[in-house]
């Protein structure tokens, strides 16, 4: 299906909190979305108040699970073709139950890294037939230093970001944005064992930094909200011979 006079974008993983979030400002503008999760049943009720906040149109696609590899394809070829796609999906494993398992960290690494290869892959590829495109993806600002409280995950979303880098690098000259987005601590779902402190932001201001970074910033890598580069930075600067005795 395509929405001539208005802006397409597809999110994958449209039930977490800040995909819907950020949606609900798309849908302001009037973007027509293609909404896709692992229960596309959940997805009615959003639709349905997306469409209420003005989106131009919304469409539920074929459930998307990050674990099954075969259905990528196929589900952004229902989609296709749109302008951006923002892939939202992650999960955040307990540390102790991945580092003794490995069929947990392999299926960890496939949510959190490998899916978004794909995903990306198949996207750049529509993205540069099109001659234009703008692929978001939300990574975190774990994948920049490693600590041994999330390391499988940290590792997982490493990947992402160089990743990344490299199909910016590779599609700059082709029309086409590659978007890092890297949130600190945002109170989803993903989080509600954590205990919140003072540099928790709420899912809704998290959408207000990822819909301003899609839509209006320059920026490639986008740190939510904006506090978390100055913070990286000092983290990253520590020298590793004292990094690796702190018990982050
Ligand atoms: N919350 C934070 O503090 C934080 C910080 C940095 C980065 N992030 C990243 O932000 C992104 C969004 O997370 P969130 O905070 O908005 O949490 P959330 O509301 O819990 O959303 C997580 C999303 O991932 C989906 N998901 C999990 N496993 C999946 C699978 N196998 N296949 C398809 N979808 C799957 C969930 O689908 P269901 O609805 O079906 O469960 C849900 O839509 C994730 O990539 C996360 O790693 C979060």
């Amino acid at each position: 299906m395509t929405h001539s006079n208005s802006t397409t974008t597809l999110i994958l993983g449209a039930t977490s909190a800040m995909a819907e979030h950020s949606a609900r400002l798309l849908a302001t503008d009037g973007d027509a979305l293609f909404l896709a999760a692992r229960n596309p049943e959940d997805l009615a009720p959003m639709a349905e108040d997306l469409k209420v906040r003005g989106a131009s149109a919304v469409t539920i696609l074929p459930a998307f699970d990050a674990l099954k590899p075969d259905t990528f394809a196929d589900i952004i070829n229902q989609a296709a073709p749109f302008d951006r796609v923002l892939i939202a999906h992650g999960s955040l494993p307990d540390q102790e139950d991945c580092q003794d398992s490995l069929s947990k960290i392999k299926q960890e690494l496939q949510i959190n890294f490998q899916s978004t290869v794909d995903l990306c892959t198949l996207c750049a590829e529509k993205f540069i037939d099109q001659g234009s495109g703008t692929l978001a993806v939300i990574s975190s600002v774990a994948g920049l230093r490693g600590r041994q409280s999330n390391y499988i995950y940290g590792a997982a979303k490493g990947g992402l970001n160089t990743f990344l880098q490299g199909l910016r690098n590779r599609l700059q000259t082709k029309g086409i944005r590659v978007i890092t987005l890297l949130p600190g601590f945002v109170d989803t779902p993903m989080t509600a064992d954590i205990k919140k402190g003072p540099l928790f932001i709420s899912a809704e201001q998290a959408g207000i930094c990822i819909h301003k970074a899609i839509t209006k910033s320059k920026s490639d890598i986008v740190y939510v909200p904006s506090f978390w580069r100055f913070i990286m930075w000092i983290i990253r600067s520590i020298p590793e011979p004292i990094f690796k005795r702190l018990k982050l």
